[in-house]
């Protein structure tokens, strides 16, 4: 069964050259499409919603069509979750244990593409040569605006391919990061939705998409951080006004997120912001509650695996030296907030397991306050992902924010300029979030601890 799929997945990547029918995974209709209906051989045009028809290998829709669990254009309509219904019976069971074990890591081939451009501009040989091995480490794929949606099919089909050719399992790791008026309480990452202008249904089609690719290849396991940031805000940028007005739509659409990722077995780590962050003792309580409300509102599915802590930071896993700048918080590391953390969560009833971002910690003592976050001078990849912790209460260590990928621009007139990203500890001039700072990445391989 498993080889009879992924021979099909392979026969439709055969390429075609009939000009006129639609490549593996490209759109090919909805609303007020005007491009072709008709796809490649291998692939069937299915609808994922009203708005967006997508080309997938006829494998996996035939397996799709059949189930109730696929979104059409008469559920998309009726989708306006606050957050309270109950949630959909999972298709899929949950293992037991860390979602990593007896499964190797697939390496991103967005990543793995950067990185190697990368090197191709390094004229030190010294430093190419270890700068070439960060291409082997794994990174997450941030599906950070709906138009990359597509080329997670691809990666799951080679995903697979791989594990066929191996004999290794494969876990492809993701994040969910589209929310309308994300980033609310900064603006460097501003996304491509707004809640003004139905970012709610847009965001709910971004995840039927994303599950229905999945939904093809059910012998690829995925894990995915659930949107950087969000919650924090919600914890303790209530009185920005875009947070307020964003927190109903943000638990709504987490939740759908989560309920959807969930019938396709996707395990889940929702982002917890930080040691700096959430965890002040203030902040902890408040925490923990607003994490087990979205526990229980998403049916506790054993999917919803725990919290992801320092997403795109900076901070240690451990240190026997605080930074000066974590003066007066006890949790001055991401294990210390995670220990305090942990017993809160299972006073709500959410038995929380947790990954740290490593990639950009290898230095400490860098900042001059412990709320700068924009690519921050002097940062190096930090402890290679594993899942030897050292803590029960960490599945594993990771490389979360793609290093290299900017964090926001310095550059005063874009409409995305955030003025932490001029601070004296980022390094400038630095491009748009999300793109490659090729100055950013040097350093970070210069700086890496434990070296590359
Ligand atoms: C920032 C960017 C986003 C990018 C992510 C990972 O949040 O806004 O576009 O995907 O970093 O580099």
């Amino acid at each position: 069964m498993f080889k009879f799929a992924a021979l099909l997945a392979l026969v439709a990547l055969v390429p075609s050259f009939a000009s006129a029918q639609v490549q593996l995974y490209g759109q090919c209709g909805g609303v007020n499409w005007t491009g072709g209906t008709t796809c490649v051989s291998g692939a069937t045009c299915t609808e994922l919603n009203s708005y967006y028809y997508q080309c997938l290998p006829t494998a996996s829709t035939s397996a799709s069509t059949t189930s109730s669990t696929v979104p059409t254009s008469s559920t998309s309509a009726s989708k306006t979750s606050t957050g309270t219904s109950s949630a959909p019976s999972s298709t899929a069971t949950a293992a037991a244990g860390n979602p990593w074990t007896g499964y190797q890591t697939f390496l991103s081939p967005y990543y793995v593409a950067e990185v190697n451009a990368a090197v191709q501009n390094i004229t030190d040989p010294t430093l190419a040569t270890k700068a070439a091995k960060v291409a082997n480490i794994p990174n997450f794929t941030w599906l950070d605006e709906v138009a990359k949606v597509p080329t997670l099919g691809t990666y799951l089909a080679s995903a697979d391919a791989l594990a066929t050719s191996s004999g290794n399992k494969q876990l492809l790791q993701i994040v969910i990061y589209d929310l309308p008026d994300r980033d609310c309480a900064a603006k460097a990452s501003n996304g491509e939705f707004t809640i003004a202008d139905d970012g709610q249904t847009k965001y709910f089609n971004y995840i039927d998409q994303i599950v229905a690719q999945i939904k093809a290849y059910p012998n690829v396991r995925v894990v995915a951080v659930i949107e950087p940031d969000s919650m924090g805000n919600l914890v303790t940028n209530m009185s920005v006004e875009k947070c307020a007005n964003a927190a109903t739509t943000y638990k709504a659409c987490i939740t759908y997120a989560i309920e959807q990722l969930a019938t396709v077995g996707v395990y889940m780590y929702l982002d917890a912001g930080h040691a700096g962050w959430l965890g002040w003792p203030a902040n902890l309580s408040p925490a923990a509650q607003l994490f087990g409300q979205m526990y229980t509102a998403t049916g506790k599915s054993p999917f919803f695996r725990g919290l992801a802590t320092n997403v795109a930071n900076y901070n240690a896993l451990t240190t026997t030296s605080p930074d000066p700048i974590t003066s007066g918080d006890p949790n001055y590391d991401e294990l210390l907030y995670i220990q305090a953390l942990s017993p809160l969560l299972t006073q709500q009833g959410f038995p929380a397991q947790f990954i740290v971002d490593q990639g950009r910690s290898g230095q400490q003592n860098l900042r001059q306050a412990w709320g700068d976050w924009c690519n921050i001078k002097g940062a190096g990849f930090g402890i290679q992902p594993t899942t030897n912790t050292g803590s029960t209460l960490i599945d594993a260590i990771a490389w979360i924010k793609p290093g290299g990928e900017c964090d926001g621009t310095s550059n005063s007139s874009s409409p995305r300029y955030d003025s932490t990203c001029s601070l004296s500890d980022a390094l400038t001039p630095a491009p748009e979030a999300g793109t490659w700072f090729q100055a950013y990445f040097e350093d970070l391989v210069n700086y890496a601890n434990p070296a590359l």
